[in-house]
């Protein structure tokens, strides 16, 4: 591991561009960054974090303009945004039709999460990159956030092109998470903006609902995913008339999908999502499914098919 804290934010770009790994600093927390247009690239994000599944992440840009290409934003969105962007809050806001994060960004989910960093480095490489950029904090799971560049090479150094150096984090906890459909906010996560803060802007914030609380540990199992219209069935080896298949591994490349032909589970995550979606709209009477490793991103991976595969 020879990284070191390296102040070139052209560099940060281009690794962007080529679809590897960087660490970002941002006001809250340092930030484990990817191209969030590009599957491979956010697959490595959840290989390097080590998570069991896809929590959706926060898609990061340089403006509201920016942001309002991506999602959907009503009046009270727009206001709370305007409040408080550039800045320590995420909005997550249903998609825009064409939305050009990722599938797997979002987690297969109808929704984003916007944010507008104020950190100037982080402004600098949004600027220069063009893209949003998708980036979680970059710790690994279960560890604290990185607030300095030393931890981002300490938690990632062998898996990131490199590390921007903008100094401490300023505020140190993560971004406020608030969804806005309509008129109604919900707080969904504290962190660098207080309740108050927020309030004062949006009125009564509401809180998830109890069903979300029954397991705060992991809030990804409680997001309601896209779920296919048709059944799932795991672990089959064939399509019966009527059924599509969506195979794994080079076995499959007569399939009608291939989650990769090469049994790469990066590749495999980066199409996941995108591949259910595609797979439900030829309207199978149902999806058969290869059996996936249960190693590295396959946990994942099969975490989300039982999910799909729930009636
Ligand atoms: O301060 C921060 O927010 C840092 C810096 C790097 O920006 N990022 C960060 O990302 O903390 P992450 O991935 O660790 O947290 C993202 C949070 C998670 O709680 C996730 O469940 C929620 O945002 N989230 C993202 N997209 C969502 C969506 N579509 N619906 C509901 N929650 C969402
Ligand atoms: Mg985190």
């Amino acid at each position: 591991m020879d990284q070191k804290p390296l102040n070139n934010v052209l560099a940060a770009a281009a690794a962007l561009a080529r679809g590897d790994l960087v660490g970002l600093p941002t006001e809250t927390v340092y930030g484990l960054g990817a191209d969030a247009t590009n599957a491979e690239a956010v697959a490595k994000i959840f290989a390097a974090k080590g998570r069991p599944h896809f929590n959706p992440l926060i898609s990061h840009v340089v403006s509201l303009e920016a942001a309002e290409a991506l999602g959907q934003f009503s009046p009270l969105a727009r206001k709370l945004a305007e409040a408080f962007w550039p800045g320590p809050l995420s909005l997550v806001v249903p998609r825009q039709p064409g939305c050009a994060v990722c599938d797997l960004a979002c987690a297969g989910l109808d929704t984003i999460a916007l944010r507008v960093p104020s950190h100037p480095l982080m402004q600098q490489v949004l600027r220069a990159f063009d893209k949003p950029i998708a980036a979680p904090s970059a710790n690994v799971s279960g560890r604290p956030s990185p607030t300095t560049a030393a931890h981002v090479l300490e938690e990632f150094g062998d898996r990131i092109a490199l590390v921007l150096d903008g100094g401490p984090s300023a505020i140190g906890l993560e971004s406020a998470v608030v969804a806005v459909t309509g008129d109604q906010a919900t707080l969904l996560r504290l962190g660098g903006l207080s309740r108050e803060a927020l309030e004062a802007v949006a009125g009564p914030l509401l809180t998830p609902d109890a069903s979300a609380k029954a397991a705060p540990a992991s809030p990804g199992m409680v997001l309601r995913h896209y779920a296919p219209r048709a059944p799932v069935r795991l672990d089959g080896s064939t399509a019966d008339a009527g059924e599509v298949m969506i195979g794994f591994g080079p076995g499959f490349d007569g399939a009608d999908f291939n989650l990769s032909s090469s049994s790469d589970l990066v590749e495999a995550a980066a199409n996941l999502f995108a591949m259910l979606r595609a797979a439900d709209a030829l309207n199978p009477c149902a999806i058969v499914i290869a059996p996936i490793p249960q190693t590295g991103l396959g946990e994942a991976i099969a975490d989300r098919l039982a999910r799909a595969a729930e009636p």
